[in-house]
Formats: C-alpha cells, sequence, structure tokens
C-alpha cells in the first residue's frame, strides 16, 4: 500500500512595481492581425472617433483584453457581496498607451494601405489613421517559399538577400536598433506572419541549442524562418510569442530561452472557435458526458485562408487543432474576407445509448478577435518579466522560459519539457488570475463560499 503525504511549502511572490518600457515588433506587421493591431493602438491612444456606417459616433477600446476589460474576483466585502477589481487594478502591468510597434514583412506596402487591403476596420477609422500609418514601413524579412504556401509569392518584393546566419544577424541588429530609437527597456518579438509548413525535427539538428546554432551556420534547409527570429529574439535579450501553428519552438530554441532565462509563448492564437471548442469539450467531459466526434468547417476568404489552403501549411492547424481522436476538421476557402465562419458540431454520447448534439455557428471578424488577444500576451510578458517564485526572496527565481501561463491566449500551450499541457478554458483563466492575486498577497480562489453555507 502507497500513502501519499500532504507537503507544506512557503512560497515568496517578488514582484518588480514599475513596468517596463515597451515594444512590440510583429512578423508579418503588413497583415490582417498585424495591421489590425497596430491600428488599434494607434487609435486608442490617440482618442480617435469615427464615424459608424450604421449611424452615431464609435469610440476605441480594447473589449476582448482580459487584461484591459476584464475583472478579478477580489473578495467578499462589508455588505456580503462580492467585489471584483479590473485587472490592471490589481497588479501594475505595462501603460498600453506607451507601447511601440514595429516590425518585418515580406510585402513592402506601407501600413496604411496594408490596413486598407485587410479590410477590417470602418473606412472612416482607416482614414484618420492614414497620417499615422503611412509613413510606418514593415523591414525587409526572411522569406523561404519552402516554408509559406506558394501563392504568397505575389507579395513578396520585400525579401532579405544572404545567408541563413547573416539574415540571423540582421534581425538581431533591427531589434537592437528599435530598442534604441524608441528608447525602449524591452521588446516582444510576435510571429504573426502566414503559417508555415512544421520543420521536420532532425536530432543533431533541433535538438539542442548548440546544434540549431551550427545548423543555422551551415545553412541547412530546414531552419523554418520563424525559428530563425525566434533565435535572433532571444539572442537579442526578447522574448518570443508564436501566434501560428507551425512547431517555430524546436527543443533547441527552448534550449536557448532556458540558458538566457528569456521567455517564449506558443503555439497558434486562441481567438475565437478553438476558445469556444476549450469551453464546450470541458463542459462536456465536466457534465460526466462523453464527447464521440466534432466536426469543425472553417470558411475564410482572407490571405491567412490562402495561405492555409495550400495542404502543407493547413497540415500545421491540424496537427495542432486535432488534439483529441474524436476531431475532424475541415477548410473551406470561401471570398469572405476577414469575416470568419466555423461550423462546429458537437456529439456527445448520453445516457442509455443517447445522443446529444451541439451545433455551432460562429460569424466575426478574426483579426479583432485575434488583436485583444495579442495585446494582452505582450502585457502579461512584460509582467512575467518581473515576477520572481521562491522559498526565500534570494532563491527566487522566475517562471520556465516556455511560458505555459500564457495558455489561455493560445490554441496548443508549450511548456516545461514534461508537464501537463492545459487546454480547459477556464483552468487557464484560473490559474492566471490567481497568479496574479499571489502577487499582492491573496490566495487562490476555491469558490467554496463556506462563510455563505455553514451555519
Ligand atoms: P495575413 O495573411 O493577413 O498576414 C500574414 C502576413 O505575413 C502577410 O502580410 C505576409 O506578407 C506576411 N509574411 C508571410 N511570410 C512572412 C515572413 N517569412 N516574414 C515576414 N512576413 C511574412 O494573416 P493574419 O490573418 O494576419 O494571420 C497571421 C497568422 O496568425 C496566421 O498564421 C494565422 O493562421 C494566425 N492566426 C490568426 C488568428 C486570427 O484570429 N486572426 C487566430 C490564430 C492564428
Amino acid at each position: 500500500m502507497q500513502y501519499a503525504y500532504p507537503e507544506t511549502f512557503d512560497l515568496k511572490f517578488k514582484l518588480q512595481k514599475e513596468p517596463k518600457s515597451i515594444g512590440v515588433m510583429m512578423v508579418g506587421w503588413g497583415g490582417n492581425n498585424g495591421t489590425t493591431f497596430t491600428a488599434s493602438l494607434l487609435a486608442n491612444q490617440g482618442n480617435i472617433t469615427w464615424e459608424d456606417p450604421r449611424g452615431g459616433t464609435k469610440a476605441p477600446n480594447w473589449l476582448g483584453s482580459l487584461t484591459q476589460c476584464s475583472t478579478a474576483y477580489l473578495g467578499i466585502g462589508g455588505d456580503g457581496k462580492e467585489v471584483y477589481i479590473p485587472w490592471n487594478g490589481l497588479v501594475p502591468l505595462v501603460d498600453v498607451n506607451k507601447i511601440k510597434v514595429g516590425g518585418w514583412d515580406i510585402s513592402k506596402m506601407n501600413m496604411a494601405d496594408a490596413t486598407a487591403r485587410a479590410h477590417v476596420l470602418d473606412i472612416d477609422l482607416q482614414r484618420k489613421l492614414r497620417p499615422l500609418m503611412e509613413p510606418m514601413v514593415p523591414l525587409p524579412s526572411v522569406y523561404d517559399p519552402k516554408f509559406v504556401a506558394s501563392n504568397q509569392n505575389d507579395r513578396a518584393n520585400n525579401v532579405l538577400k544572404g545567408s541563413k546566419s547573416e539574415n540571423l544577424e540582421k534581425i538581431i541588429y533591427d531589434i537592437v536598433e528599435f530598442r534604441k530609437n524608441e528608447n525602449l527597456d524591452l521588446v516582444i518579438v510576435v510571429w504573426t506572419a502566414n503559417t508555415e509548413r512544421c520543420c521536420e525535427i532532425m536530432p543533431g539538428i533541433h535538438d539542442t541549442a548548440e546544434n540549431l546554432f551550427k545548423a543555422i551556420y551551415e545553412d541547412h534547409p530546414e531552419i523554418s524562418p520563424s525559428t530563425l527570429f525566434a533565435i535572433a529574439a532571444i539572442k537579442a535579450q526578447c522574448p518570443f510569442i508564436n501566434g501560428s501553428p507551425q512547431n517555430t519552438l524546436v527543443p533547441g530554441c527552448i534550449d536557448f530561452a532556458e540558458k538566457n532565462g528569456i521567455f517564449v509563448a506558443g503555439d497558434d492564437f486562441k481567438s475565437g472557435q478553438t476558445k469556444l471548442k476549450s469551453v464546450l469539450v470541458d463542459f462536456l467531459v465536466g457534465a460526466g458526458l462523453k464527447p464521440m466526434s466534432i466536426m469543425s468547417y472553417n470558411h475564410l476568404g482572407n490571405n491567412d485562408g490562402k495561405n492555409l489552403s495550400a495542404p502543407e501549411q493547413f497540415r500545421s492547424k491540424e496537427v495542432k487543432l486535432l488534439m483529441k481522436p474524436y476531431q475532424s476538421l475541415y477548410f473551406i476557402g470561401l471570398d469572405l474576407g476577414d469575416s470568419k465562419r466555423a461550423m462546429d458540431e458537437y456529439i456527445s454520447e448520453i445516457m442509455l445509448g443517447g445522443h446529444n448534439t451541439i451545433v455551432i455557428h460562429n460569424v466575426c471578424e478574426d483579426s479583432l478577435l485575434a488583436t485583444p488577444l495579442i495585446l494582452d500576451l505582450v502585457v502579461l510578458t512584460e509582467f512575467f518579466g518581473r515576477l520572481r517564485i521562491g522559498s526565500t526572496s534570494k532563491t527566487a527565481s522566475h517562471l520556465h522560459s516556455a511560458l505555459s501561463i500564457l495558455g489561455y491566449f493560445l490554441k496548443a500551450p508549450v511548456g516545461m519539457p514534461g508537464a501537463p499541457v492545459v487546454n480547459a478554458l477556464a483552468k487557464q483563466r484560473s490559474a492566471l488570475e490567481n497568479l496574479l492575486r499571489a502577487c499582492v498577497g491573496l490566495g487562490p480562489v476555491n469558490h467554496m463560499h463556506l462563510e455563505h453555507r455553514v451555519q
């Protein structure tokens, strides 16, 4: 017989209170996410209003952002009622009105024209932002047609020449220059470029930091542009976030991040359909039902959809989305612009051989769901960089380099090697909220509420 004995540890949470001045550099800056994020940042920072085609005036906001629009549970007030507080009131988070933005794209279209190309924002807002966005032009990027779909060729007019190691040095230079010119403490690099095909992970190439560097200097063909950007970011002491599904964060990359004490987070922004999926599956399993199949259909007509219409790039999405054996995914390219249609059919077995079918039809502008999520990823990455946890203040260390605490925002969270992956949205949110509470000396929320239940 084996027994389990509870053990008690005291943990100290040490937080540097002053947020760093931060900048975001986006790879794929001229795409739908890149332009929408930049436009949202500028509109919010300048409080730029616009005429709503349906009537009235619209003002910018960050709806969909946990750090800007959501609240955390604080406790029970003197009147017995629950008290909530905005996240950015609970702990000191960076002021999003001071965030600077820049980046790279294989297309050299300026950011005002690229915003028009994306067809996401109302025309009057685009017009008002034009003077701010026209001077913004993406830096040339690493383009490897073996990794993105061949249908992206027609926009690749802003491409770095040279070997992989020369490209690496140039990206590091770009980051360092941006940090210096914008007078920033920290730059966070976000991959929001097209989905690449997954690289074929090879021993001796991708397994350790040393082998990865050797392979880069030997110009090895299986080093993807996204991995090159991740390595450049870490080398420049910058966190890296992978917003697409491909396997950018190969073991050697995580090894390099660990050795440098730099955060990396990924993979794939969890914006709409998957977010709901990670709620519904949790509900079905939690209710004691048995999910039998989930059929997902995506109708997407933007450039992301065009790239994903190629089999190898679609495979990256499929591999990341099909985490359970009962899921299947279909993808149909329709000319719907950024307004994505997602249809999911959930079939579960219920009592005595019965079946329950739930059908969800989800329609939204994809980039307007992804943008607040990118903001949260950036804001929280900066925040966790100021946090140390340990049994004494002296031995306190930062979170592991593979920042799985950001799993709420990512479809396939990458964590510490060997650590279990949590996909359920409520658990992910509660882990985040409880960690923020711990930073101000509050215990985890358990919802027992014995004060209302015991006589
Ligand atoms: P997009 O196609 O509009 O933008 C991608 C941009 O990347 C394009 O401007 C393209 O020129 C550029 N690009 C391609 N390869 C590049 C490289 N090697 N270096 C620099 N730039 C490069 O796509 P969108 O809608 O902005 O999405 C971006 C990524 O985010 C896609 O991989 C997508 O699957 C992923 N994603 C998007 C979500 C959303 O809700 N919008 C949710 C989950 C993931």
